[in-house]
Protein backbone atom coordinates (compact mmCIF):
# COMPACT_ATOMS: atom_id res chain seq x y z
CA UNK A 1 0.00 0.00 0.00
CA UNK A 2 1.29 3.60 -0.85
CA UNK A 3 1.67 5.91 2.31
CA UNK A 4 0.56 9.01 1.07
CA UNK A 5 1.00 11.08 4.54
CA UNK A 6 4.12 10.50 6.35
CA UNK A 7 3.93 10.59 10.05
CA UNK A 8 7.21 11.22 10.17
CA UNK A 9 7.51 14.28 9.02
CA UNK A 10 6.82 17.30 11.19
CA UNK A 11 3.31 19.06 11.70
CA UNK A 12 3.89 22.21 9.04
CA UNK A 13 1.79 25.46 9.07
CA UNK A 14 -0.82 26.15 6.68
CA UNK A 15 0.51 28.64 3.50
CA UNK A 16 -0.78 31.92 4.07
CA UNK A 17 -0.11 32.93 0.09
CA UNK A 18 -0.60 36.97 -0.61
CA UNK A 19 -1.75 36.59 -3.89
CA UNK A 20 -3.59 34.03 -5.64
CA UNK A 21 -4.19 34.15 -8.91
CA UNK A 22 -6.19 31.01 -9.51
CA UNK A 23 -8.87 33.06 -7.59
CA UNK A 24 -9.28 34.82 -10.85
CA UNK A 25 -9.76 31.37 -12.83
CA UNK A 26 -12.24 29.58 -10.86
CA UNK A 27 -15.17 29.35 -12.55
CA UNK A 28 -16.26 29.56 -16.66
CA UNK A 29 -18.53 32.95 -15.98
CA UNK A 30 -15.42 34.30 -14.16
CA UNK A 31 -13.37 33.60 -16.60
CA UNK A 32 -15.82 34.70 -19.69
CA UNK A 33 -16.16 37.92 -17.56
CA UNK A 34 -12.58 38.75 -17.18
CA UNK A 35 -11.39 37.95 -20.99
CA UNK A 36 -8.93 40.46 -21.70
CA UNK A 37 -9.26 39.63 -25.74
CA UNK A 38 -12.88 39.11 -27.53
CA UNK A 39 -13.36 38.10 -30.82
CA UNK A 40 -16.54 39.60 -32.55
CA UNK A 41 -18.41 38.96 -36.27
CA UNK A 42 -17.38 42.96 -36.70
CA UNK A 43 -13.55 42.20 -36.19
CA UNK A 44 -13.01 40.02 -39.02
CA UNK A 45 -12.62 40.39 -43.30
CA UNK A 46 -13.47 37.90 -45.42
CA UNK A 47 -11.51 36.78 -48.34
CA UNK A 48 -13.62 35.93 -51.45
CA UNK A 49 -12.14 34.85 -54.75
CA UNK A 50 -13.95 36.02 -58.12
CA UNK A 51 -14.08 35.12 -61.39
CA UNK A 52 -15.88 35.51 -64.51
CA UNK A 53 -18.52 33.58 -66.04
CA UNK A 54 -21.84 32.56 -64.32
CA UNK A 55 -22.46 29.25 -61.57
CA UNK A 56 -18.93 29.13 -61.05
CA UNK A 57 -18.17 27.66 -57.79
CA UNK A 58 -15.18 26.16 -58.31
CA UNK A 59 -13.49 24.60 -55.09
CA UNK A 60 -10.04 25.38 -54.07
CA UNK A 61 -8.15 21.58 -53.05
CA UNK A 62 -5.33 23.88 -51.48
CA UNK A 63 -7.98 25.82 -49.22
CA UNK A 64 -10.62 23.36 -48.65
CA UNK A 65 -13.93 25.37 -47.76
CA UNK A 66 -12.68 27.71 -50.24
CA UNK A 67 -13.84 28.07 -53.77
CA UNK A 68 -13.97 30.57 -56.48
CA UNK A 69 -16.77 32.21 -57.45
CA UNK A 70 -18.68 33.68 -60.19
CA UNK A 71 -20.49 36.98 -59.39
CA UNK A 72 -23.54 35.58 -58.74
CA UNK A 73 -22.50 32.96 -56.54
CA UNK A 74 -20.48 35.23 -54.69
CA UNK A 75 -23.67 37.38 -53.87
CA UNK A 76 -25.53 34.74 -52.26
CA UNK A 77 -22.11 34.04 -50.41
CA UNK A 78 -21.44 37.49 -49.64
CA UNK A 79 -25.61 37.61 -47.90
CA UNK A 80 -24.49 34.25 -45.57
CA UNK A 81 -21.54 36.25 -44.26
CA UNK A 82 -23.58 39.46 -43.72
CA UNK A 83 -26.07 36.98 -41.87
CA UNK A 84 -23.43 36.15 -39.61
CA UNK A 85 -22.87 39.04 -38.45
CA UNK A 86 -19.55 39.94 -40.82
CA UNK A 87 -19.33 43.06 -42.28
CA UNK A 88 -16.22 42.90 -44.72
CA UNK A 89 -15.28 41.18 -47.50
CA UNK A 90 -12.09 41.15 -49.68
CA UNK A 91 -12.12 40.84 -53.19
CA UNK A 92 -9.57 38.89 -55.57
CA UNK A 93 -10.15 38.72 -59.47
CA UNK A 94 -8.61 35.43 -60.71
CA UNK A 95 -8.72 35.31 -64.47
CA UNK A 96 -7.33 32.79 -67.33
CA UNK A 97 -4.10 32.88 -68.71
CA UNK A 98 -6.12 34.12 -71.62
CA UNK A 99 -7.05 37.22 -70.10
CA UNK A 100 -3.15 38.08 -69.21
CA UNK A 101 -0.50 40.24 -70.46
CA UNK A 102 2.83 41.48 -69.59
CA UNK A 103 1.05 44.81 -68.13
CA UNK A 104 -1.54 43.18 -66.25
CA UNK A 105 -3.87 45.37 -67.94
CA UNK A 106 -7.00 43.42 -67.50
CA UNK A 107 -6.75 44.46 -63.87
CA UNK A 108 -8.17 47.59 -64.80
CA UNK A 109 -10.87 46.43 -66.97
CA UNK A 110 -13.94 47.66 -65.78
CA UNK A 111 -15.81 44.44 -66.38
CA UNK A 112 -13.49 42.08 -65.01
CA UNK A 113 -14.77 40.06 -62.27
CA UNK A 114 -13.50 42.24 -59.39
CA UNK A 115 -15.48 45.71 -60.55
CA UNK A 116 -18.60 43.62 -61.60
CA UNK A 117 -18.82 41.83 -58.12
CA UNK A 118 -18.41 45.41 -56.58
CA UNK A 119 -21.14 46.50 -58.44
CA UNK A 120 -23.33 43.98 -58.18
CA UNK A 121 -22.36 43.97 -54.09
CA UNK A 122 -23.47 47.48 -53.91
CA UNK A 123 -26.51 47.30 -55.57
CA UNK A 124 -27.51 43.87 -53.13
CA UNK A 125 -25.80 45.12 -49.79
CA UNK A 126 -25.72 49.09 -50.30
CA UNK A 127 -23.48 50.04 -46.90
CA UNK A 128 -24.19 47.41 -45.12
CA UNK A 129 -20.97 45.83 -46.17
CA UNK A 130 -17.63 47.11 -46.32
CA UNK A 131 -16.13 46.00 -49.56
CA UNK A 132 -11.95 45.62 -49.73
CA UNK A 133 -9.93 44.84 -52.91
CA UNK A 134 -6.61 43.63 -53.39
CA UNK A 135 -4.78 46.14 -55.86
CA UNK A 136 -1.80 43.92 -57.24
CA UNK A 137 -1.25 42.78 -60.56
CA UNK A 138 -0.06 39.57 -59.95
CA UNK A 139 -3.25 37.61 -60.76
CA UNK A 140 -3.20 39.68 -64.11
CA UNK A 141 0.41 39.40 -65.68
CA UNK A 142 1.63 36.18 -67.78
CA UNK A 143 5.04 36.39 -65.86
CA UNK A 144 3.00 36.11 -62.18
CA UNK A 145 5.11 39.07 -60.92
CA UNK A 146 3.68 42.17 -59.03
CA UNK A 147 4.84 44.99 -60.93
CA UNK A 148 5.93 44.97 -64.83
CA UNK A 149 9.06 44.30 -66.10
CA UNK A 150 11.91 46.20 -67.61
CA UNK A 151 14.71 44.59 -69.36
CA UNK A 152 18.58 46.68 -67.85
CA UNK A 153 21.95 46.22 -67.43
CA UNK A 154 21.63 44.10 -65.15
CA UNK A 155 18.81 41.38 -66.52
CA UNK A 156 15.13 41.73 -66.43
CA UNK A 157 14.09 43.54 -63.08
CA UNK A 158 10.66 44.88 -61.69
CA UNK A 159 10.12 48.24 -63.17
CA UNK A 160 8.95 50.02 -59.96
CA UNK A 161 7.75 53.34 -61.06
CA UNK A 162 6.03 51.89 -64.44
CA UNK A 163 4.30 49.80 -61.98
CA UNK A 164 3.06 52.27 -59.88
CA UNK A 165 0.41 54.11 -63.08
CA UNK A 166 -0.50 50.27 -63.78
CA UNK A 167 -1.96 49.53 -60.05
CA UNK A 168 -2.99 53.35 -59.84
CA UNK A 169 -5.41 52.32 -62.80
CA UNK A 170 -6.61 49.48 -61.11
CA UNK A 171 -7.63 51.00 -57.92
CA UNK A 172 -9.49 53.49 -59.99
CA UNK A 173 -11.75 50.55 -61.52
CA UNK A 174 -12.34 49.47 -58.36
CA UNK A 175 -12.94 52.98 -56.63
CA UNK A 176 -15.39 53.51 -59.68
CA UNK A 177 -17.26 50.19 -59.09
CA UNK A 178 -17.71 51.43 -55.10
CA UNK A 179 -14.79 49.75 -53.34
CA UNK A 180 -14.84 51.13 -49.85
CA UNK A 181 -10.79 50.63 -49.07
CA UNK A 182 -8.24 49.41 -52.02
CA UNK A 183 -5.85 47.26 -50.61
CA UNK A 184 -2.33 47.43 -52.39
CA UNK A 185 0.06 44.28 -52.16
CA UNK A 186 2.40 44.75 -54.62
CA UNK A 187 5.07 46.32 -52.11
CA UNK A 188 6.03 48.64 -55.13
CA UNK A 189 7.85 51.68 -53.28
CA UNK A 190 5.46 54.86 -53.08
CA UNK A 191 2.59 53.04 -53.97
CA UNK A 192 0.24 54.17 -51.30
CA UNK A 193 1.18 57.80 -51.70
CA UNK A 194 0.74 57.57 -55.80
CA UNK A 195 -2.83 56.16 -55.50
CA UNK A 196 -3.82 58.39 -52.97
CA UNK A 197 -3.06 61.00 -55.57
CA UNK A 198 -4.76 59.15 -58.21
CA UNK A 199 -7.64 58.46 -56.14
CA UNK A 200 -7.83 61.96 -55.29
CA UNK A 201 -7.69 63.87 -58.84
CA UNK A 202 -10.51 61.26 -59.83
CA UNK A 203 -13.03 62.28 -57.32
CA UNK A 204 -12.03 59.19 -55.45
CA UNK A 205 -11.27 61.37 -51.72
CA UNK A 206 -13.82 59.01 -49.94
CA UNK A 207 -12.13 55.62 -50.80
CA UNK A 208 -9.50 54.84 -48.32
CA UNK A 209 -6.01 52.73 -48.83
CA UNK A 210 -5.51 49.97 -46.74
CA UNK A 211 -1.62 49.44 -47.17
CA UNK A 212 -0.10 46.23 -46.94
CA UNK A 213 2.70 47.72 -45.58
CA UNK A 214 4.76 45.31 -43.90
CA UNK A 215 4.43 41.95 -45.98
CA UNK A 216 6.92 39.68 -45.99
CA UNK A 217 7.99 36.92 -48.94
CA UNK A 218 6.54 34.02 -46.95
CA UNK A 219 6.17 30.48 -47.96
CA UNK A 220 2.62 30.74 -46.30
CA UNK A 221 0.92 31.64 -49.58
CA UNK A 222 1.82 29.03 -51.23
CA UNK A 223 -2.14 27.93 -51.61
CA UNK A 224 -3.50 30.90 -51.95
CA UNK A 225 -0.95 31.16 -55.41
CA UNK A 226 -2.56 27.96 -56.35
CA UNK A 227 -5.84 29.37 -55.17
CA UNK A 228 -5.18 32.78 -57.90
CA UNK A 229 -3.16 31.57 -60.76
CA UNK A 230 -0.93 33.92 -59.52
CA UNK A 231 2.78 32.37 -59.02
CA UNK A 232 5.11 33.89 -60.31
CA UNK A 233 6.60 32.17 -63.54
CA UNK A 234 10.65 33.06 -62.74
CA UNK A 235 12.23 34.26 -59.90
CA UNK A 236 10.47 35.09 -56.65
CA UNK A 237 9.36 38.23 -55.05
CA UNK A 238 12.28 38.48 -53.05
CA UNK A 239 12.86 42.41 -54.15
CA UNK A 240 9.48 43.74 -53.24
CA UNK A 241 8.15 41.77 -50.49
CA UNK A 242 10.56 42.35 -47.08
CA UNK A 243 13.09 39.68 -46.19
CA UNK A 244 11.44 37.60 -43.40
CA UNK A 245 14.58 38.09 -40.98
CA UNK A 246 13.95 41.39 -40.37
CA UNK A 247 11.60 43.41 -38.06
CA UNK A 248 13.65 46.98 -38.06
CA UNK A 249 13.01 47.04 -42.25
CA UNK A 250 8.86 46.88 -40.73
CA UNK A 251 8.39 49.31 -38.62
CA UNK A 252 9.86 51.94 -41.32
CA UNK A 253 7.94 50.40 -44.38
CA UNK A 254 4.84 51.26 -41.92
CA UNK A 255 5.88 54.77 -41.18
CA UNK A 256 6.55 55.45 -44.77
CA UNK A 257 2.96 54.03 -45.69
CA UNK A 258 1.62 56.07 -43.28
CA UNK A 259 3.46 59.05 -43.76
CA UNK A 260 2.31 57.86 -48.00
CA UNK A 261 -1.12 58.59 -46.40
CA UNK A 262 -2.12 54.97 -45.24
CA UNK A 263 -5.41 54.72 -43.50
CA UNK A 264 -5.42 51.18 -41.90
CA UNK A 265 -2.00 49.36 -42.11
CA UNK A 266 -1.57 45.47 -42.53
CA UNK A 267 1.34 42.95 -41.39
CA UNK A 268 1.17 40.13 -43.26
CA UNK A 269 1.15 36.71 -42.75
CA UNK A 270 0.05 36.97 -38.99
CA UNK A 271 1.38 33.82 -37.04
CA UNK A 272 4.90 34.03 -37.39
CA UNK A 273 5.29 38.02 -37.42
CA UNK A 274 3.16 38.29 -33.86
CA UNK A 275 6.42 39.82 -32.54
CA UNK A 276 6.13 42.32 -35.31
CA UNK A 277 2.14 43.37 -34.82
CA UNK A 278 2.88 43.70 -30.99
CA UNK A 279 6.07 46.30 -31.84
CA UNK A 280 4.16 48.32 -34.35
CA UNK A 281 0.50 48.63 -31.85
CA UNK A 282 2.43 51.60 -29.85
CA UNK A 283 3.96 53.25 -32.53
CA UNK A 284 1.14 54.10 -34.93
CA UNK A 285 -2.63 55.43 -33.63
CA UNK A 286 -3.99 53.79 -36.90
CA UNK A 287 -6.06 50.76 -37.23
CA UNK A 288 -4.07 47.62 -37.56
CA UNK A 289 -5.03 44.99 -39.60
CA UNK A 290 -3.55 41.17 -39.75
CA UNK A 291 -3.96 38.11 -42.97
CA UNK A 292 -4.01 35.01 -41.56
CA UNK A 293 -2.90 33.92 -44.37
CA UNK A 294 -3.85 30.92 -46.42
CA UNK A 295 -0.57 28.71 -45.92
CA UNK A 296 -1.71 29.01 -42.04
CA UNK A 297 -5.49 28.32 -42.81
CA UNK A 298 -4.44 25.60 -44.89
CA UNK A 299 -2.19 23.82 -41.70
CA UNK A 300 -4.74 24.03 -39.29
CA UNK A 301 -6.95 22.31 -41.73
CA UNK A 302 -4.60 19.56 -42.69
CA UNK A 303 -3.76 18.74 -38.78
CA UNK A 304 -7.39 18.31 -38.20
CA UNK A 305 -7.81 16.38 -41.07
CA UNK A 306 -5.22 13.95 -39.71
CA UNK A 307 -6.76 13.64 -36.42
CA UNK A 308 -4.06 15.63 -34.65
CA UNK A 309 -5.19 18.15 -33.09
CA UNK A 310 -9.09 19.97 -32.07
CA UNK A 311 -10.07 22.36 -34.92
CA UNK A 312 -12.47 24.53 -32.98
CA UNK A 313 -10.11 25.70 -30.37
CA UNK A 314 -7.00 25.52 -32.59
CA UNK A 315 -8.77 28.40 -34.52
CA UNK A 316 -10.68 29.82 -31.38
CA UNK A 317 -6.67 29.98 -29.97
CA UNK A 318 -4.92 31.33 -33.48
CA UNK A 319 -7.21 33.87 -33.72
CA UNK A 320 -7.10 35.30 -30.44
CA UNK A 321 -3.21 35.21 -30.21
CA UNK A 322 -4.02 37.77 -33.63
CA UNK A 323 -5.96 39.95 -31.92
CA UNK A 324 -4.37 39.88 -28.35
CA UNK A 325 -1.05 41.17 -30.10
CA UNK A 326 -2.63 44.10 -31.20
CA UNK A 327 -5.00 43.57 -34.51
CA UNK A 328 -7.93 45.72 -35.22
CA UNK A 329 -9.03 43.64 -37.70
CA UNK A 330 -8.05 40.23 -39.29
CA UNK A 331 -8.92 38.77 -42.65
CA UNK A 332 -9.02 34.84 -42.13
CA UNK A 333 -10.40 31.94 -44.13
CA UNK A 334 -11.99 30.51 -40.97
CA UNK A 335 -14.11 33.26 -40.10
CA UNK A 336 -17.44 32.05 -41.13
CA UNK A 337 -16.40 28.23 -40.08
CA UNK A 338 -15.15 29.54 -37.11
CA UNK A 339 -18.60 31.56 -36.16
CA UNK A 340 -21.12 28.68 -38.06
CA UNK A 341 -19.76 26.28 -35.65
CA UNK A 342 -19.42 28.74 -32.29
CA UNK A 343 -15.69 28.25 -32.10
CA UNK A 344 -15.50 31.80 -31.51
C1 LIG B 1 -1.04 39.25 -54.15
C2 LIG B 1 -1.39 38.63 -52.86
C3 LIG B 1 -0.91 37.44 -52.27
C4 LIG B 1 -1.65 37.26 -51.11
C5 LIG B 1 -2.54 38.32 -51.01
N1 LIG B 1 -2.36 39.17 -52.09
C6 LIG B 1 0.10 36.47 -52.73
C7 LIG B 1 1.49 36.84 -52.97
O1 LIG B 1 1.97 37.93 -52.64
O2 LIG B 1 2.17 35.99 -53.56
C8 LIG B 1 -1.53 36.09 -50.17
C9 LIG B 1 -2.74 35.78 -49.36
C10 LIG B 1 -2.76 34.43 -48.74
O3 LIG B 1 -1.78 33.66 -48.78
O4 LIG B 1 -3.82 34.09 -48.19
N2 LIG B 1 0.24 39.76 -54.24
Amino acid sequence: MLELKNSQSPPLDDPVLPKRPRRLRASPALRDSLAETRLLPSDFIVPFFVVPGRQIEEPIPALPGVARLSVDRFLPALEAALEQGLRSALLFGVLPESAKDPLGQSAADPQGPVPSALRAAREAFGEAVVLYTDVCLCGHTTHGHCGVLRETPRGVQIDNDASLRHLAAMALAHAEAGADFVAPSDMMDGRVGYLRQALDRHGHSQVGILSYAVKYASAFYGPFREAAHSAPSFGDRATYQMDVRNAREALREAELDEAEGADLLMVKPALAYLDILARLRPRTQLPLVAYNVSGEYAMLKAAARAGVLDEGRAVRETLLAIKRAGADLIISYHAQEALAQGWI
